[in-house]
């Protein structure tokens, strides 16, 4: 078992088939340049503590530096005897440095604490990235707003027909959910930077290194409490899935209605050519591709959240090997949305709306129905009465085929003396929105300043 990180103990080296199963280099590689940082961060642990002198602590910093810039340009690579990246960086090491100061390095750590660390930092760079990209979508979203600030839309529910509402306001509503998305980022990240570091296998050190130092070093806030949690628990992980997934979710909503909107029917955008795609037979189509694949692959990261999630369940402490099993899934819900956003991004930014058409199919659907109710009960009349007059008016119009705005005096006063000809005021779409001016209602007033706390907010996240 040549250049493994154990084997003493073993008669024979493992078995091809063992071997097989057991190599992670084809996903852990990921990890490299963390496991560089890491192993920096150890040797002045060491140094510190007395067990490399002050030669031997710059010689395998340089050491190290070479393997960093071997891996950045691609020249070093696992090799197919090694197990994992942990091993192959030592076998490396070793090549660089020579047997003795490169076996000197593993003193006093463990790949237990040293994944449990990698895994946390990958992921905190990543969530910074990934933050950038939700922010870049959620400054699409406002700039279409912004844009569009007197534009109207037939709003839903059930996906029928229910109120008008400001396309701004209906825009908006999808970035609310995306800010939230960065503050649970942010909070995660809070719990995240935490170093295992110096935990070892599962019981902690005997060699006395100081953890506060390689928590520093590497950038997180401080070394984990419990070197047996510290090894084996996955929450961190779990949770940034969880995250992801939301992501995931709160994108394929947005996705769902750019796809109706985008259909011949709604006839409420047009996608630009560069964010969307033909067919292969049919020479006339132009697909929404962009909002189709971040709703396909909402299952793909809510997968991965749920495979890992199964991984975990009842796992004894401490470190056990199932926990290998927590790279992939992660890395690629990871991957995932750093293509689909950017995408996302540039399709939201690049939409055009066709708002005589969406402000043309506002009325339909009775939609101002609710207002009727609302303007008679403003007249002193309960609610219970004034929905069962508006009721009746919309039945009546539904008979003879025409919209609520069509009634005439004498429709109107057949339903209900109480609907004087007046109430004409609040018949047109842009008299119910401009009179929803209640806290977080559609009223252009208040679309305005909630597009300032959303921005204000974002800023904070
Ligand atoms: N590759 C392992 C993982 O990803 C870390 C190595 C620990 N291996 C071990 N036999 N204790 O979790």
């Amino acid at each position: 078992n040549e250049g493994a990180l154990w084997g003493a103990r073993f008669a024979t080296g493992p078995s091809p088939e063992l071997a097989e199963l057991s190599r992670s280099t084809h996903f852990d590689w990921d990890l490299a340049l963390y496991d560089i940082a890491g192993s920096h961060a150890h040797a002045k642990a060491l140094a510190a503590a007395g067990y490399l002198t002050a030669d031997e602590e710059t010689a395998m910093h340089a050491g190290l530096d070479a393997l960093a810039r071997g891996i950045v340009d691609g020249t070093l690579r696992p090799s197919p005897s090694d197990e994992d990246v942990h091993g192959a960086l030592e076998q490396a090491l070793i090549g660089a440095v020579g047997p003795e100061l490169g076996g000197k390095l593993r003193a006093g750590r463990s790949r237990n604490d040293q994944i449990a660390t990698l895994v946390r930092m990958y992921l905190l760079d990543h969530a910074r990235t990934i933050a950038r990209e939700i922010l870049r979508l959620v400054d699409a979203i406002v700039a279409q707003a912004e844009a569009h600030p007197g534009a109207i839309l037939p709003g839903r529910t059930h996906l029928q027909h229910a109120q008008p509402v400001l396309l701004a306001h209906h825009l908006q509503a999808h970035a609310w959910p995306l800010v939230r998305d960065l503050e649970r980022l942010r909070d995660w990240s809070v719990r995240a930077s935490v170093s295992p570091y110096g935990g070892g296998a599962l019981a902690g050190s005997t060699l006395g290194l100081d953890p506060q130092l390689v928590a520093r070093e590497l950038g997180l806030a401080r070394p984990s409490e419990n070197s047996l949690d510290g090894t084996s628990a996955r929450d961190v992980v779990a949770e940034f899935a969880f995250i992801a997934a939301m992501i995931g979710i709160d994108l394929s909503r947005f996705a769902e209605e750019i796809i109706l909107w985008n259909t011949r029917e709604f006839g409420f955008v047009t996608l630009d050519d560069g964010y969307s795609t033909g067919s292969s037979i049919m020479p006339q189509k132009k697909n929404p591709d962009i909002a189709e694949l971040a709703r396909g692959k909402a299952g793909r990261l809510i997968g991965n959240l749920t495979g890992l999630l199964a991984t975990l369940k009842a796992l004894p402490l401490a470190y056990n090997r199932d926990l290998q099993e927590d790279k992939e899934p992660v890395f690629d819900s990871v991957r995932t949305l750093e293509v689909v956003l950017p995408a996302f991004a540039g399709m939201v930014a690049t939409l055009r709306f066709d708002t005589d058409r969406m402000a043309a199919l506002a009325p339909q659907g009775f939609s101002l129905a609710t207002d009727v109710a609302e303007w008679l009960v403003k007249r002193g009349i309960p609610f219970r009465e004034t929905h069962e007059i508006s009721g009746a008016l919309v039945r009546a119009c539904e008979q003879q085929g025409i919209g609520l705005e069509d009634a005439s005096d004498e429709l109107l006063a057949s339903v209900s003396p109480h609907l004087v000809p007046e109430v004409r005021e609040v018949l047109t779409v842009e008299g119910s929105v401009a009179s929803r001016t209640g806290v977080g209602g559609t009223a252009p007033d208040r679309v305005a300043e909630q597009r300032a706390e959303l921005i204000a907010r974002v800023q904070d996240a």
